[in-house]
């Protein structure tokens, strides 16, 4: 039972998610000892704030979980330091020095640095290439840069920052967060997969028709228009999250369960994606935005009336999108893939079809025996299903449906740790697995910027989809075109 100890180091203190997010992970961390009491966190914001500020903030933004839990959470919150950094003068960076040198004595660290970039990307490089210049990273412990998406914005900005930041920090010292890796369920892919003797043997093309991913959210932009205008979701959820469960489902096994081993399997993945060349752009991929609807009987509006959106935007709020993998496995099996806001539920789910059986004797009986499917139910609810048929209780030989349904939630009274919580633990204990490396950053803006540079001179208009639906008919007719349709997640 490894108990990190490091300083944490967070530019982006005032910001939200540290609020929303880290600080109540770290939190859990501490309560339940996972990382020694040998720490600090040293908060960096524009605003000048006191360390008393931050600490109130730290305790607000926990509060509401904790019960009877005062005391750590007091010796949690004094462990909080703040400090108000310019992020482009020298000089902020030598008084950062002169503090993080001081908590490092004080807790007995050891020279353990994590900094953790949570906020706007455009000054990663410069922050990186300071704490090299003016030695922060110059330690007798290890140091770790924490980089938040977007990783870039095209395969371009990504290498730029991926420069930049490498002149400061080795990529063995590079943790690139992509949360959905932190899920329990997206970690139970790989166990699901290369620990039960049933799937594996028939995880390829001769036994699977298609896969389907599907993460879909309620929520519309909110405040976060400006960004979300210059990114869309093909930028915000699939180069990331959705490529990373594709690769997880696709990959072979890996020879052992090492970092290297899997992100190699991983990568080979990514490399054997069927580039989408410009013309063929249409026949695979969907983009929609989402117009007026109605929630829970009341009326929302259209993405072009939310703030920081122009009335005339093209920015999709809605990818579908069909990927084919060019290898001896997958050769011919569809992976689609969905994701959209403002759609009929917050549901990420992935469900794998199988091929029918190869002869089908009960044609005639009944309804027409269902297709056997595999769902990996990765949120709200955390489990699996195994879609069979058995027989229609009395009748001589009709099929009905059977689920086999396996939820996790509240398993032993276990909730499944926050995604952030993992990771910040990973990346304290060094473990790298459940974080992106920059080469398959690099191939999926390569793949991603084959259909944005397509998107960009389409000069059609976009599809619209309701609020509160599961996307326009076009996704639908995406898999129609092959014979398949989406399985209703949202009922599921
Ligand atoms: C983030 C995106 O990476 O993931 C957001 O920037 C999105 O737009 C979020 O809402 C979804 O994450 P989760 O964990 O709620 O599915």
């Amino acid at each position: 039972n490894e108990q990190p100890k490091s300083i944490i180091v967070i530019f982006g203190a005032t910001g939200d998610l540290a609020k929303r997010k880290l600080y109540p992970s770290l939190f859990h961390l501490f309560q339940k000892g996972h990382i020694s009491e040998q720490f600090a966190v040293v908060g960096i914001g524009r605003r000048e704030w006191s360390d008393e500020t931050l600490r109130t903030q730290v305790r607000d933004s926990i509060k509401n979980e904790i019960e009877g839990e005062h005391t750590k959470l007091e010796e949690f919150c004094n462990q909080f330091y703040y400090k108000a950094l310019n992020v482009t003068s020298k000089q902020s960076y030598t008084e950062l020095k002169t503090l993080l040198d001081q908590l490092d004595s004080r807790y007995h660290i050891g020279g353990n640095r994590v900094f953790y970039m949570a906020m706007a990307p455009e000054f990663f490089g410069t922050i990186a290439s300071y704490l090299k210049s003016e030695q922060l990273t110059d330690t007798e412990g290890w140091t770790r840069l924490v980089i938040e998406k977007p990783f870039g914005h095209d395969l371009e900005s990504a290498e730029t920052l991926n420069t930049e930041i490498r002149e400061a920090f080795r990529e063995d010292e590079i943790y690139r967060i992509d949360h959905y890796l932190g899920k329990e369920m997206v970690q139970n892919i790989q166990v699901i997969r290369f620990a039960n003797a049933v799937f594996e043997p028939l995880w390829n093309n001769q036994h699977i028709a298609n896969v389907q991913i599907t993460s879909s959210e309620r929520l519309g932009v909110e405040d976060r228009g400006g960004y979300y205008e210059n990114s869309g979701a093909l930028r915000d959820m699939v180069q990331n999250h959705l490529l990373q469960m594709v690769t997880l489902l696709a990959m072979d096994p890996p020879l052992r369960l090492t970092t290297e081993e899997i992100r190699s399997e991983k990568i080979k993945v990514l490399r054997a994606l069927r580039p989408i060349v410009e013309q063929k752009v249409k026949d695979s991929f969907v983009r929609a935005q989402y117009g007026q609807g109605v929630y829970d009987g009341e009326k929302v509006q259209g993405y072009l009336k939310e703030k920081n959106v122009a009335p005339d935007s093209k920015t999709e709020t809605f990818v579908a999108g069909k990927l084919l993998i060019d290898n001896y496995r997958w050769a011919g099996v569809p992976f689609y893939i969905r994701t959209g806001k403002r759609m009929a539920a917050k549901s990420t789910k992935i469900v794998i079809e199988f091929k029918p059986q190869p002869h089908n004797l009960y044609l005639n009986n009944g309804d027409d025996p269902g297709a056997n499917l595999l769902v990996i139910h990765i949120q709200p609810d955390e489990g699996m299903s195994l879609m069979l048929n058995g027989k229609k209780i009395g009748t001589t030989g009709d099929t009905s449906s059977v689920n086999l349904h396996y939820s996790q939630h509240g398993i032993d009274g276990i909730n499944t740790p926050e995604a952030y919580e993992r990771l910040l633990f990973d990346c304290m204990i060094g473990d790298a697995t459940n974080f992106a490396h920059w080469d398959e950053v690099n191939l999926s803006w390569t793949y991603i910027d084959a259909i944005s540079e397509a998107w960009e001179g389409d000069k059609d208009s976009l599809p619209s989809y309701s609020s509160g639906s599961m996307g326009p008919k076009e996704a639908e007719d995406l898999l129609l075109k092959d014979g398949f349709h989406w399985w209703p997640i949202e009922k599921m």
